[in-house]
């Protein structure tokens, strides 16, 4: 099994706590439904592996059971393990790792048990393909959920003749979720006896472990979702305590940007638009934001500037800056307002007074949609994304490529994916400001409504937006050169044992 490193294509397991279409909290999800398939395009082995969620029914995604049983250590004990295999685009195969006692429930996160089961999950993926016979050149983990499999492949399994030449990549997709844990995970994790690092910036008395930090330290390659968040998570103001490690980690650190599955996101074949149109063929686009003026109970007014968010209605994205300016820009812009999301209780009180207060001119839905998003891209002049941070960001892509142009805050996948509006040289995708204060982001919305005032600069925005190439395509090579990268620095660091086979 192993002289097959040099000869056949690469092969890739990529795990994951989330993945389109089978359970999605966050953009990590579009990522992992998307990027193993363009990767598969490109004729490499790639798999996916999660757990199977109470929630995913096996028969509506055609999941059947592999005829494999396998024992997962965890905690001293040893557990049973099972997969179920079911298919991504591209005829992508993605196992689910099975178990009643951790995963037979209503929800995805938020249990008390959450680092055991997901250390269970990777360590089940893991034991599961050895049962299967196929050896992955890399493992590609995202986020906390899998962060301590880098830190297994450097300990438990650095001897394992299955594992010892596998490499790791660890993709953060944001810094704000790390996965911070009591010590006894370690040992539910069988690493208790293995060098204990303590969480970066010493919370609980310098002994918590943190997943994420792990990731980072392990890993033979990090990587980030966008460039300019790659270099910013190198400061204090966006490194959420862990600048200094990863600082120390930053020869091995790069941003690719995330792709947008641009079949599926394309206002000219999209069902749900009341009328589909494409960069030619705007002034059909209007169709879309009547429609959705008179859905949303607004005053059906062509004219009027309709601005648009759809998020999780939380700090981190910007919402405080709306709440602040809100009614001044109802009151001195003349805009129409429409959100989609839910978050934090006070935004909801918020903006359903807001909605109450002016009735034809906010809309607040409270809820997630994936029909009135479309809608909403469709339908909006002008997309809001004012976040503190942005390590990517997926829905400005969307809103351009529906013709809804972006005012963002100049942060992370923001600044890699829109470009600055200049009245002079007449180029630009969208609107920026950059300190995060209420002013600067009011300032911006002035200007990008006196713009919207002009139909043609406003349809030169438009189609610059529409233009973009945000396909998967560059990013899949670029994570197959990480990926080569990653198995070059793994031989460089630990040479396998010459034709050495068995188990630990
Ligand atoms: C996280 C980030 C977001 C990014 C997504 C996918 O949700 O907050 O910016 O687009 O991950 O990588």
């Amino acid at each position: 099994m192993n002289e097959a490193h040099t000869s056949q294509p690469l092969k890739i397991l990529l795990l994951a706590a989330e993945v389109v279409p089978f359970a999605k909290t966050g953009g990590l999800a579009d990522v992992t439904g998307s990027l193993p398939p363009a990767i598969r395009a490109l004729g490499y082995d790639i798999r996916v592996a999660m757990p199977r969620y109470g929630r995913i029914d096996p028969q509506r995604f055609n999941l059947s059971l592999l005829p494999i049983t396998f024992t997962v250590p965890i905690d001293n004990r040893a557990e049973p393990g099972q997969l179920r295999e079911g298919r991504l685009a591209h005829d992508t195969p993605i196992y689910f790792v099975e178990n009643a006692r951790y995963f037979d429930r209503e929800g995805i996160y938020m249990y008390p048990d959450d680092a055991e089961r997901f250390i269970f999950f990777c360590r089940a993926a893991l034991e599961g393909v050895r049962q299967l016979g196929w050896q992955p050149d890399v493992i590609h983990c995202h986020d906390w959920q899998t962060a301590l499999v880098p830190n297994w492949l450097k300990t438990i399994y650095a001897r394992d003749a299955f594992f010892s030449t596998t490499a790791s990549v660890y993709t953060i997709h944001s810094l704000a979720f790390r996965g911070v844990f009591g010590r006894r995970v370690l040992e539910i994790a069988g690493i208790a006896e293995y060098e204990f690092t303590a969480s970066p910036d010493g919370i609980h008395g310098g002994q918590a472990v943190d997943f994420m930090a792990r990731g980072i330290t392990y890993a033979d390659v990090i990587s980030t979702v966008s460039p300019t968040y790659a270099r910013e998570i190198l400061t204090p103001e966006f490194g959420e305590g862990m600048d200094g490690l990863l600082r120390q980690r930053q020869d091995r650190l790069s941003g690719i940007l995330n792709g947008l599955d641009v079949d599926d996101y394309d206002p000219a074949t999209d069902p749900h638009l009341a009328r589909n149109y494409a960069r030619d063929t705007l002034e059909l686009r209007l169709e879309n934001k009547v429609a959705l003026q008179r859905y949303a109970g607004l005053e059906v007014a062509p004219n009027v500037p309709l601005l648009g968010a759809i998020s999780r209605l939380v700090d981190d994205k910007g919402f405080d800056l709306i709440q602040a300016m809100l009614e001044p820009m109802l009151t001195h812009l003349n805009i129409q307002f429409v959100l989609m999301g839910t978050g934090e209780e006070r935004y909801h009180r918020f903006f359903l007074e807001m909605a109450q207060r002016y009735p034809s001119r906010v809309a607040v839905f409270l809820t997630f949609n994936t029909s009135l998003a479309r809608r909403i891209y469709a339908g909006t002049d002008i997309f809001l994304m004012p976040s503190r941070f942005e390590p990517c960001g997926l829905s400005q892509m969307i809103a351009m490529r529906y013709g809804s142009v972006p005012l963002v805050r100049a942060v992370g996948g923001l600044v890699d994916t829109v470009q600055e509006y200049d009245p002079i040289a007449q180029t630009g995708t969208g609107f920026f400001f950059r300190p995060y204060e209420a002013m600067a982001f009011y300032t911006a919305a002035v200007r990008a409504v006196e713009m919207y005032r002009h139909s043609s600069i406003w349809r030169g925005l438009q189609q610059r937006g529409m233009e973009q190439d945000f396909s998967w395509q560059a990013s899949a090579r670029a994570y197959i050169e990480l990926y080569q990268h990653a198995c070059a620095l793994h031989a460089q660091a630990q040479p396998a044992p010459p034709g050495q086979k068995g188990s630990p």
